[in-house]
């Protein structure tokens, strides 16, 4: 399906997608397969979706990865999840950078292995020009988190006085979050029926609108995003204002 099908069946279109991609375990189990089988297909929806973007008109993507409370599973998934993230920043995510996409990350680096955290830097600054489709990786991430290191950050320039108390505002706030510039994002899809927000960009959901669709991730394809678009397409978006 092509841009131009979208765009005539639908309402305006998001310019920013972020996606709680869930439901790989249970896509796994079902089969009888590794939890890890269920994450390894996982990334290849990750490969469709991004591909969709630019004919969709999406601008950004933001895609949530890995939780700051996905510790507390197995040492083996989570070594699991580490090696797909290797792989995929190794190969995909350097050839999407090759072909133009700008990566970002968010959530708390510190605390991944430091490979990763050179790959992640590396993707960033390599890409940091480049124009075309933004994807956001949530890695380590959390909402709570986010917000809290921004609090810290603008308190300790309160505290050494480079910043006055009036300067901390919602602006302000905004702008220490852990990627500034990014606009807010106008439609958070959830897959595999869960209805829920698991700390995912509490401070950036606002006003998004949300769309939580039954398939699991890995069963989550082209189609299935170009149906969750022309819901938020048939929405009213208000803003807190009257209707009309
Ligand atoms: C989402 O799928 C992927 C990550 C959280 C890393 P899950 O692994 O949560 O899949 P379910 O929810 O157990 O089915
Ligand atoms: C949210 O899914 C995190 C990611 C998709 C990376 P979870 O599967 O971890 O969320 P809960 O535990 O069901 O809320
Ligand atoms: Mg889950």
């Amino acid at each position: 399906m092509g841009r131009a099908e979208v765009f005539d069946t639908a309402g305006p279109q998001p310019r920013h997608v972020a996606i709680i991609m869930d439901g790989n375990g249970r896509w796994a189990t079902r089969r009888g397969l590794p939890r890890l089988e269920g994450h390894r297909r996982g990334v290849e929806t990750v490969r469709q979706i991004v591909e969709a973007c630019p004919d969709f008109g999406i601008e950004f993507l933001t895609l949530y990865a890995f939780s700051s409370e996905n510790w507390k599973r197995s040492a083996e998934e989570v070594a699991g999840l580490m090696g797909l993230f290797r792989r995929y920043f190794r190969k995909e995510a350097a050839n999407l950078v090759k072909r133009g996409a700008r990566v970002k990350f968010i959530g708390d680096r510190t605390e991944l292995a430091q490979d990763i955290q050179d790959m992640m830097a590396s993707l960033e600054t390599q890409s940091a020009a480049n124009e075309k489709l933004t994807i956001v990786i949530a890695l380590n991430y959390g909402g709570r988190g986010e917000i809290t290191r921004a609090a810290r950050r603008l308190a300790a320039e309160v505290a050494d006085g480079s910043r006055s108390l009036d300067d901390v505002n919602e602006a302000s706030i905004g702008a220490a979050l852990d990627a500034p510039g990014i606009p807010d994002p106008d439609l958070v899809i959830r897959t595999s029926g869960e209805q829920r927000i698991s700390n995912f960009l509490l401070w950036q959901c606002a006003y998004a609108e949300f769309l939580f669709v039954d398939e699991l991730w890995p069963d989550f394809n082209r189609d299935a995003f170009a149906r969750a678009l022309a819901v938020f397409g048939a929405r009213e978006r208000r803003f807190g204002a009257v209707a009309g």
